[in-house]
């Protein structure tokens, strides 16, 4: 005999024979209620059940190759732990996603929803493993800056006498400051952008994983993310196989990541995509949609590099071979789920930097010590954000990333 905890996920009854199907976060268990076998009691316990009621049953365990998971039980006790009202929001029917999203405290549960939850914990572990194996450093930079960061929309809130603070847009200035500190770093945190977008893409509160390279270049660089990219990938095939059933996703595109994966000059993106009838001219950045007639081509993701200097931030290097851009890439996920990386080489001149930021109209005070890593000891360092959410978007198949985290912040949502 065993005995197990967890929720009502559907109940039938053919007035002899019941089944109780049950989930506890790990799986789902079948359970086979006879009423000529079991006392009036647990019989009479059963007709109380409802959906989300939580219980605990207890009964021999036996193969059933038609339940879920194979085996099923044979119910001798049933014990109720909480009742659950009929009026639970969440029906095995069709809601709206404005419905769920305000019951996402509830939507949770459903097994989709698990799943997407279990595939973004193994990338998670699975990046934690993939820097540790290489010896990286991870470091927590704060979220509480001075205003220093990337160009769109900054949260802030007062701080004591020091006026505002702002809820960090990235981790990466610190990142280098480690850098030179410990080598090759990563930071994996909360990253926050005020932005006003209501794309299937952005969140205002996201998780970013941002490796700092000492001594790696450009091309060093992209040969990381793409090394990354593919153990992500990789482990989740590997470890998440039911979770990919569950979400319907097809796996032989994932199995098809492997690389080298192409990189393909801003200019030449350019051209390639005037070819194809998009409208973008030199120097604009690339919309979503031309990221995804860029992908289209191509199986495994996409390095675009070196774009104009205006369309990207302050700190990256001028490329040598054309002033007129930067060392930088974008990592194109396939299936035209966009932008996943965005990394560069960073500026390690500090005449050019303090350029840039001139330029950019920042204020030069404030990244004094950002500055000083170009005075003592400057030196060749690259580094890259992932998105976590948009990873985990593509990799389950999902079409918007607000349900690949728990709790979604976005521009119209606020709670739960
Ligand atoms: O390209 P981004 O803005 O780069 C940086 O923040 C650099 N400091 C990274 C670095 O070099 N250390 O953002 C990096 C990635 C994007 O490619 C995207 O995957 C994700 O972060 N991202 C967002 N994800 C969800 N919602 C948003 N609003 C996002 N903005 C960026
Ligand atoms: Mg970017």
């Amino acid at each position: 005999m065993v005995t197990v905890r967890g929720w009502v996920t559907h109940l039938r009854s053919s007035g002899k024979v019941a089944f109780v199907v049950m989930r506890d976060g790990t799986g789902t268990l079948q359970c086979v209620v006879v009423r000529t076998q079991v006392a009036a009691d647990v019989w009479e316990q059963f007709s109380r059940l409802t959906l989300e009621t939580s219980l605990s049953v207890t009964g021999a365990v036996r193969a059933e190759p038609r339940a879920p998971g194979g085996y099923e039980m044979g119910v001798a006790g049933i014990e109720i732990l909480g009742t659950s009202p009929i009026d639970y929001p969440i029906q095995p029917k069709e809601h709206g996603i404005d419905f769920l999203m305000d019951n996402r405290h509830l939507w949770l549960r459903s097994s989709r929803q698990v799943a997407i939850m279990r595939v973004r914990h193994e990338i998670e572990q699975a990046i934690h493993d993939f820097f540790y194996e290489r010896e990286f450093v991870h470091v927590d930079t704060p979220i509480l800056t001075a205003a220093i960061g990337e160009r769109s929309g900054l949260f802030q809130t007062e701080y004591f006498d020091e006026g505002f603070a702002y809820l960090a847009q990235t981790g990466q200035l610190y990142g280098e400051a480690a850098a030179a500190a410990l080598g090759r770093i990563y930071t994996f945190g909360p990253t926050f952008r005020a932005e006003k977008s209501k794309t299937r893409r952005h969140l205002t509160e996201f998780w970013m994983i941002e490796p700092e390279m000492a001594f790696y270049d450009t091309n060093d660089n992209m040969q990381l993310q793409e090394d990354m990219l593919v153990y992500i990938v990789r482990r989740v095939l590997d470890r998440r196989q039911s979770e990919l059933v569950e979400l319907e996703r097809d796996v032989s595109k994932l199995e098809r990541v492997r690389g080298p994966f192409p990189r393909i000059e801003y200019s030449d993106a350019v051209s390639a995509l005037q070819a194809k009838g998009s409208e973008i001219a030199w120097g604009d950045d690339l919309g979503a949609e031309d990221e995804s007639l860029l992908v289209a081509d191509h199986e495994t993701p996409v390095f675009v590099c070196n774009y104009p200097k205006a369309a990207k931030a302050f700190y990256m290097k001028e490329n040598p071979a054309d002033p007129r851009t930067v060392l930088c890439d974008d990592c194109l996920a396939p299936e035209g789920y966009g932008e996943i990386i965005g990394g560069s080489q960073r500026e390690d001149d500090y005449d050019k930097l303090l350029a840039r930021i001139h330029e950019e109209g920042l204020p030069a005070d404030a990244y004094g010590w950002y500055l000083d890593l170009r005075r003592y000891g400057s030196f060749v360092h690259s580094g890259y954000g992932l998105g976590l959410e948009r990873t985990v978007a593509w990799i389950c198949g999902t079409p918007h990333i607000r349900e690949c985290i728990a709790f979604p912040r976005m521009m119209h949502r606020l709670r739960p």
